[in-house]
């Protein structure tokens, strides 16, 4: 197998809107993968997301992104092309013991096109374990993050972890409406069908820890299912 290689024109990324089709997985593609003509890696994530992530990493720098739940790995693939071309640190964890393990295989598919090892730094830690808090903490304490809470408990994350951030860093939950009215009207079967954050469930951190909605993002992020605070 050839060397894998990063050029600009690596990342394919969708350039329009796409009409969701109701599914929780969209491959993500790259010319990273091998072989050439390879059919992406899932990632479960409305595939307009791309864009507005695209967007946002033009206009905001970071010294870490840090992903929670890596699952299949196609976001993780995304980011760490983005990592390769704005220059940040890119650490992806996920707990492979999560539900006895029943999802510890999901990035076999990414290991394979990858010569059997992940490219991109994955941590198999559970984020909720002391350790691995002090870990993560220790990174946003010390640097410009970007926290992506989207493993088991979104809400638990984001109060666990937005306490650390420093100010003018950035932490976003997916699976979010910001009320359920919302959701079955706007979001349930045009965007996204599933609900695991609402602004009720971080009210609370928000206020504890100094978070905003931000201007610039928030609805852009809210309408792929994102939610994108910045801690004041
Ligand atoms: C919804 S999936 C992540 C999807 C992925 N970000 C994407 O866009 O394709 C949630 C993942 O969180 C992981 N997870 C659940 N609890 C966790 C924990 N305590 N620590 C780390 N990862 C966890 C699960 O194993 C699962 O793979």
């Amino acid at each position: 197998m050839k060397t894998i290689k990063y050029s600009k024109d690596s990342i394919t990324i969708p350039s329009n809107k796409i009409d969701w089709n109701g599914k929780s997985r969209y491959r993500v593609k790259s010319s990273l993968l091998q072989p050439k003509n390879h059919r992406g890696i899932e990632s479960q994530q409305n595939p307009n997301a791309y864009n507005v992530f695209t967007h946002f990493f033009q206009k905001e720098s970071f010294d870490f992104v840090i992903e929670i739940g890596t699952s299949y790995g196609g976001l993780s693939l995304y980011l760490y092309e983005q990592s390769l071309q704005h220059n940040f640190d890119f650490i992806t964890y996920d707990y492979l013991g999560f539900r006895n393990g029943i999802w510890s295989t999901r990035q076999n598919e990414l290991k394979v096109a990858w010569n059997n090892k992940l490219l991109f730094d994955f941590r198999d830690k559970d984020v909720f374990s002391p350790t691995t808090i002090t870990e993560i903490s220790t990174i946003l304490q010390n640097n410009k993050c970007l926290l992506l809470c989207d493993g088991g408990d979104k809400p638990k994350e984001i109060q666990i972890y937005s306490e650390y951030l420093q100010s003018g860093s950035y932490i976003m939950g997916h699976d979010y409406s910001p009320d359920n009215d919302y959701f079955n009207q706007h979001t349930k079967d045009k965007v996204w069908n599933w609900l695991e954050l609402r602004d009720e469930d971080i009210i609370e951190s928000m206020t504890q820890h100094n978070l905003s909605k931000c201007d610039k993002y928030y609805t852009d992020f809210r309408d792929t299912a994102w939610i994108c605070l910045i801690k004041e």
